[in-house]
């Protein structure tokens, strides 16, 4: 008989969404004449801008002839987009190398593949709320977690803690699903953190996008000496409406060197470049082609529009909560709301208030952990039909 990976049976059910669906096909089955509005989602719904389109055909297109056609691709990315990568950063004033980029289909699969670079015996630091992939992840290694608060007292934004011990740290800036976003001198004293604790830094920009506020950095190697000490996570799915299309890419700095027990160097690029090559086979190369246009001047312009979109729609939910004093977190920088449940309700009892008197839907933040226990997420990705209408529900509610 094999013997299994019994951490699994350490995972907790994964019921967030299931149970969501649930709630909301009963309630549509008990009243069919109700519009149910759905802003849980955190899913894009604009199309994708007609330059990426225009550069997909063509990828299609380059397969249709034998002098064109591709087969297997470099494991790390074309180099094309690995240097509009570059070009993308280098226009936000920050230098990285090609060689330091790795295409994947996605930051889940990253995020929750970093793990397999590191040793069971680590110890790693996750705030709570949190993107659930970070926690599933290490409980399925078998890793223990140490959890730090984020809470209203601290703006959904927790600080390290000299007293605390730890090796490998995960933050999401803007965060999912708090919409906080840390400032440069936050970032810089967690970097200075995990220098002094000769720590990782596991940093997810997959909402890097959203960030107006030209103060605020969309990457950790905005940074000083982050390069020593940290790895970016990022994802065109938010940017350029890629979530069904798949593709991310992780940054794995050269300079990010440790010391082996046995004394040799090891570096963590060369680590992830070996792990890449022998278990992930590359992005499609059409895939690949439609992202570089994204990254592109012009490309990247059309993506803005979507974005200035969901942004209009979080300025109109956060302004409507305002209106009620309700406190709320993000909603400027990220696509996400955060907001404190009235009258220090349970987040899933205000989810079935919320659907059974105003027929809106959003997500319980009991789903990302305890923090999250008396705290809703509503998302900006609905049209902007649905969002105003929602928000006028909720000012009536509420
Ligand atoms: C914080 C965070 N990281 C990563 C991802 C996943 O991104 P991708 O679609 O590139 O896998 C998400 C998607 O919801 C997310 O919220």
């Amino acid at each position: 008989m094999p013997k299994l990976n019994e951490n699994y049976l350490n995972l907790k059910e994964s019921y967030l969404f299931s149970e969501i669906a649930h709630r909301v096909n009963d309630y549509t089955a008990a009243h069919p004449d109700q519009k149910v509005i759905r802003l849980g989602i955190g899913d894009v719904t604009l199309p994708i801008g007609s330059e990426i389109i225009a550069q997909l055909h063509e990828g299609v297109d380059a397969l249709s002839k034998a002098e064109t056609f591709k087969g297997y691709g470099p494991e790390q990315g074309y180099d094309f987009l690995c240097e509009a990568i570059v070009d993308y950063y280098a226009r936000n004033g920050v230098t990285i190398a090609a060689n330091e980029v790795f295409v994947s289909d996605g930051a889940k699969s990253d995020t929750g593949n970093i793990t397999d670079l590191f040793d069971r015996d680590n110890v790693i630091l996750i705030p709570d709320p949190v993107y659930p992939v970070y926690v599933d992840t290490n409980i399925m290694n078998g890793r223990n977690i140490v959890y730090i608060d984020a809470n209203a007292e601290n703006g959904f934004l927790p600080m390290p803690d000299a007293n605390v011990h730890a090796d490998i740290i995960y933050i999401c800036s803007p965060n999912n699903p708090t919409g906080a976003a840390y400032n440069r001198e936050q970032l810089t004293e967690w970097v200075n953190y995990a220098l002094a604790n000769d720590a990782i830094i596991l940093f997810d920009a997959a909402y890097e996008c959203f960030v107006t506020d030209e103060t605020l950095p969309r990457s950790i190697f905005a940074i000083e000496n982050a390069k020593k000490c940290a790895i970016e996570f990022c994802s065109l799915s938010k940017t350029a409406g890629f979530t069904g299309t798949r593709c991310g890419y992780t940054i794995v700095p050269k300079d990010l060197k440790f010391t082996a027990s046995t004394g040799t160097e090891m570096s963590l690029n060369a680590m992830w470049n070996r792990r890449q090559t022998t278990k992930f086979n590359g992005v499609s190369y059409i895939v690949q082609k439609g992202a570089a246009a994204a990254f592109s001047v012009s490309g990247m312009a059309q993506c803005k529009e979507n974005l200035k979109y969901y942004q209009e729609n979080a300025k109109i939910i956060a302004e409507g909560l305002a209106r009620k004093g309700i406190r709320y977190f993000g909603g400027i920088n990220s696509p996400y709301i955060w907001f404190e449940c009235p009258n220090h309700m349970d987040s899933w009892d205000f989810f079935d208030y919320l659907l059974a008197n105003a027929q809106v839907v959003g997500t319980p933040g009991a789903g990302f952990g305890k923090n999250g226990q008396n705290f809703f997420r509503l998302t900006s990705f609905g049209s902007r039909e649905n969002t105003l209408e929602a928000m006028e529900r909720i000012n009536k509610l509420l």
